[in-house]
């Protein structure tokens, strides 16, 4: 991969949670998540993080984002990440998380939660005919009628309440959203809409994509290229093809003979 396609490069990523036991009376201890993580991902690339439940993967997700402490260097579009850019990183990656209830206020309407993103972290003020005029074209995006700008998130089903938090994603043009577990909480047929919108959004707006997922058939399914992780380093990195047909980690054959999910 040439320098200049490299959107997302993580490179040498390790971290640390300090945790203390009774309820903070207790001793300190240090418990190492991830363990010198590299990865690259290129512009307009779907890229599948996959492994078992606690190996690391929404730790590196919250550290691409900003969100917590980590050693290492994450390089995003030209731009070294830190906890003081976050504000500006905003507008390059976004991430959708796996229950949409979760993350909507119930309350609000449609609009005024797709018009937030514009209202906190542009930097300049959009006036309000910009605004529903982004809106729409959003709605229209994640493939919902204009009219449910006034829907409240409440009267929503759970598969349209994940379409409004990828449209909240979407609203300030991210080139790489950070999708963890989004279907996880969504039933087959549910899920398989919204891995589609995915696959859609990557083809029309060249929008890259780093989806965390337990599933390997889910990952081989949607994603160009996939890094397997296990307790917190990564063990295999290839084309889907390749990990699929032949995985060279041990991990990732013991992966495919229990039946190809985690
Ligand atoms: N805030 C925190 N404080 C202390 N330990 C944490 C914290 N968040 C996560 N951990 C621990 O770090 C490890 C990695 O957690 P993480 O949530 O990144 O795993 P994951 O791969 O996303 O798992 P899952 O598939 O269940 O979502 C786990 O052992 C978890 O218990
Ligand atoms: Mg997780």
């Amino acid at each position: 991969m040439k320098e200049t396609e490299s959107l997302l490069s993580i490179r040498d990523v390790s971290n640390t949670y300090t945790t203390q036991g009774f309820g903070g009376f207790g001793r300190k201890e240090e418990k190492p998540v991830l363990d010198h993580v590299s990865l690259e991902i290129a512009q307009g690339e779907i890229f599948g993080l996959v492994g078992e439940s606690g190996c690391g993967k929404t730790t590196l997700g919250r550290c691409v984002l900003g969100l917590i402490d980590y050693e290492g260097e994450i390089i995003i579009d030209g731009l070294r990440q830190d906890r003081k850019r976050r504000k500006v990183m905003a507008k390059t990656v976004q991430a959708v998380f796996q229950d949409p209830s979760a993350s909507l206020n119930p309350a609000k309407r449609v609009g005024w939660l797709l018009e937030e993103p514009l209202r906190q972290k542009t930097g300049r003020p959009w006036d309000k005919r910009e605004r529903l005029r982004r809106v729409d074209e959003v709605l229209d995006l994640i493939g919902l009628e204009s009219a449910y700008k006034s829907r409240r998130v409440n009267e929503l089903s759970v598969g349209q309440k994940q379409r409004i938090s990828i449209g909240c994603a979407l609203m300030l043009r991210p080139r790489l959203i950070i999708a963890d577990e989004p279907v996880s909480s969504l039933d087959v047929s549910v899920g398989a809409q919204i891995l589609n919108l995915f696959r859609d959004l990557h083809e029309n707006l060249g929008l890259a994509l780093l989806f965390i997922s337990h599933n390997l058939d889910l990952v081989y399914y949607l994603c160009d290229r996939i890094a397997v992780m296990y307790q917190g380093r990564i063990v295999e990195t290839g084309t889907a093809e390749a990990v699929y047909s032949s995985p060279k980690h041990e991990y990732t054959r013991k992966l495919l003979a229990v039946g190809l999910s985690l």
